[in-house]
């Protein structure tokens, strides 16, 4: 079972247990997607912004630098008490993304930041529901790992039992194509845009990013069936034959990127 998959009061324990080490260590190297998709939506003020599975808060932090009025939610607590000390003022609460707690036609651009897969289709309906008429949505999600040049960095998720690894596939399967354009279409999106979003993680050394590494839920899934002693030895060991001489670990990571708008009843659209 994924944490995904759990009641959503469990995903702390996956998710929270090293916020700090994912705040400063793994949220960071994604920045390059927030950024991309912030500008593809066009964030600025007056915008006002929902943040869906917001993590330790950077990319509402990026759209509050654009000018946006920002909230978010994460079932982590712990992962939201970083992103409220990064984001003085800002809503942010601890909370369900299948059960949004605000109001109808609240917010002008929702976005997730693979926070949304293709097993929480529930939460596709209720950023519908908090969007305004004509308000723009932007989702991402893992693409084609395999032929990623940087998918030795999520190999040591594979050490997770087998009944693990096939949810988390079929969580990924929103990447696929056409999968989530389907899923927006259903939920009543339109002008639906399948973007591909840069992906980059970089790390100093190999055991910076095993450390990284080990504060992701998916690692928590790893070393709930191996341990966190093997988990951290095989990511180092794995990590260490990619090492280049003067430069960074990289890891170039397929993402896909989802576009689209809610309907304007009035036929109006914002131009962006
Ligand atoms: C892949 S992380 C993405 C976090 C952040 N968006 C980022 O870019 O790093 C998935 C996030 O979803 C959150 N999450 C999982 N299930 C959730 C739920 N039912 N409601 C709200 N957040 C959830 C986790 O706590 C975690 O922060």
């Amino acid at each position: 079972m994924t944490i995904e998959q759990l009641d959503w009061h469990g995903v702390d324990e996956g998710w929270g247990r090293r916020a700090v080490d994912f705040a400063t260590l793994s949220e960071p190297a994604n920045c390059r997607e927030y950024v991309a998709v912030q500008h593809r939506l066009a964030v600025s003020a007056p915008d006002r912004l929902l943040d869906v599975a917001c993590g330790s808060g950077l990319a509402v932090e990026l759209a509050r630098v654009r000018g946006a009025e920002c909230a978010g939610i994460d079932a982590s607590g712990r992962l939201v008490a970083v992103a409220r000390d990064r984001n003085p003022g800002a809503d942010i609460r601890v909370g369900d993304m299948n059960a949004l707690p605000w109001a109808d036609a609240s917010f002008d651009v929702a976005t997730s930041f693979r926070g949304i897969w293709a097993t929480t289709p529930v939460a596709v309906s209720e950023i519908h529901r908090v969007l305004v008429p004509g308000g723009r949505v932007g989702l991402t999600v893992w693409g084609h790992l395999k032929k990623s040049p940087g998918a030795w960095a999520l190999a040591p998720f594979k050490m997770a039992t087998s009944a693990t690894l096939e949810n988390q596939a079929a969580m990924v399967s929103l990447g696929r194509p056409g999968v989530g354009e389907d899923l927006l279409a259903r939920f009543g999106f339109e002008d639906i845009e399948r973007v591909d979003v840069p992906f980059v993680w970089e790390f100093a050394d190999p055991q910076m990013f095993a450390r990284a590494l080990a504060s992701t839920g998916p690692a928590y899934e790893a070393i709930q069936n191996v341990g966190e002693a093997a988990f951290l030895e095989t990511a180092t060991r794995q990590a260490g034959q990619l090492v280049r001489d003067g430069l960074p670990l990289r890891a170039a990571i397929a993402v896909v990127g989802f576009l689209a708008r809610k309907p304007d009843r009035g036929g109006r659209r914002r131009e962006t």
